[in-house]
């Protein structure tokens, strides 16, 4: 995991989700590129060049939205989640689709400009003191360096050198990209052309991040205040019912302070561990035990149940919690072990070995 990097690691996953997004790419521009004159008079109008330029720059817009979604409807709704797993994937695509829109405005903008091409981009509008003529342009530039940047630095070899804190942070101003961009289309497309769809797509796409944002966030602060209920003897937290847990996955609890705990059961034993992976914070809990190790869903990162260490070579670590049973009551300690603490699986008494529940289907909370 944080050990060895190959520059591209496939699997069938991400050829699938690959394949589909470009797929949709390019049915795309096809669509825009042969319906939209038909159907838009300010299409019809122009030059392929503009066209072209115009499909990418709207398909960069509609790629960032849909990125900035995924996050938030992967909490509201679990169904998003595949859509989540290889999101960096989109983001990239996304920035190339953008490169792309500039490309095409650098070569037929300033084509026929005596200045070199960037020249005449940075120089040819400069009213900086009115709204209608803003040079809209540098909004863009912006945007493009900001996702450029976080395109380069998307693989998990700049996790690792730049630690997750700093990798996150940078990568948080993928809001400020799509501020520019907002005030990009606004200030320069929006003015002259009254285009009903690209309205919807900026502003209708703004209002409804905001919606989903808001929805999500809401869901996660009343979840992280409902800790599990207390169990008589404090701190020992009740988590749920051995019933609940199927074979190999987990149920989620919450710690009076909010830390999510996931106790997973597999071949006859309980491991409570953080629910959150050392990695990029993905939901343990929603992941399975695979050969043996818990799985994050997220990524793949793997961890012993019984010292939350990821195997050698690999060295990540997740906290450990002590359990015990109480009837068919899941119960938990919220106060986490020692990070490396080893603590064997809790055996399940033979009379409660057969309520397990039915697996949960792939894909499913
Ligand atoms: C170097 C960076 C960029 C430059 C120089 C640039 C330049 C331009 C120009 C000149 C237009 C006006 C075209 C017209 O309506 O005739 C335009 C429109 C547009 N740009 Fe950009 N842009 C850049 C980056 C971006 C980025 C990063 C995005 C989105 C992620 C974006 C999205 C759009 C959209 C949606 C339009 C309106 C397209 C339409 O009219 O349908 N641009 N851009
Ligand atoms: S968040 Fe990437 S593997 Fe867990």
């Amino acid at each position: 995991m944080s050990l060895s990097y190959k520059p591209v690691i496939w699997n069938r996953t991400k050829i699938i989700y690959d394949a589909v997004m470009l797929a949709g790419i390019f049915i795309y521009i096809l669509i825009f590129l042969r319906l939209g004159p038909v159907i838009s008079s300010a299409l019809r109008d122009t030059d392929l060049p503009i066209q072209r330029m115009r499909a990418f720059g709207s398909l960069a817009l509609l790629m960032l939205t849909i990125v900035l979604a995924i996050g938030p409807l992967a909490r509201i709704d679990a169904r998003f989640i595949p859509l989540l797993y290889n999101r960096r994937h989109f983001g990239v695509m996304t920035a190339i689709i953008a490169a792309t829109h500039a490309y095409y405005v650098l070569g037929w903008y300033f084509s026929f400009s005596p200045t070199p091409q960037l020249t005449a981009l940075f120089t040819s509008n400069t009213s900086f003191t009115s709204t209608a003529g803003f040079p809209f342009e540098l909004f863009g530039v912006f945007a493009l360096v900001i996702l450029a940047v976080l395109a380069v630095t998307s693989h998990d070899f700049w996790l690792s050198f730049l630690t997750p804190p700093v990798w996150k942070a940078i990568h948080m101003s993928v809001y400020f990209a799509y501020a520019a961009v907002i005030l990009h289309v606004a200030l320069g497309a929006l003015i002259d052309r009254r285009d009903l769809a690209l309205a919807f797509l900026s502003l209708g796409g703004l209002a409804t991040l905001c919606v989903l944002h808001l929805i999500a966030g809401r869901r996660e602060t009343s979840a992280d205040a409902a800790a599990s209920k207390k169990a008589p003897e404090a701190p020992w937290v009740i988590v749920g019912d051995l019933s609940e847990i199927a074979e190999g996955r987990a149920i989620i609890g919450a710690a009076p302070g909010g830390e999510r705990i996931a106790v997973f059961r597999s071949k006859g034993g309980l491991s409570a561990v953080s629910n959150i992976c050392s990695h990029q914070n993905g939901p343990i809990g929603e992941g399975k035990v695979v050969i043996g190790f818990i799985t994050c869903p997220w990524h793949g990162y793997q961890y012993r149940p019984e010292d939350g260490c990821s195997p050698p070579p690999f060295r990540e670590r997740i906290r450990k919690y002590r359990l015990r049973l109480e009837g068919s009551s899941v119960l938990v300690d919220p106060e986490p072990l020692p990070l490396g603490t080893k603590l064997e699986p809790l055996a399940i008494p033979a009379e409660l070995l057969p309520a397990v529940a039915a697996p949960k289907k792939e894909g499913t909370v």
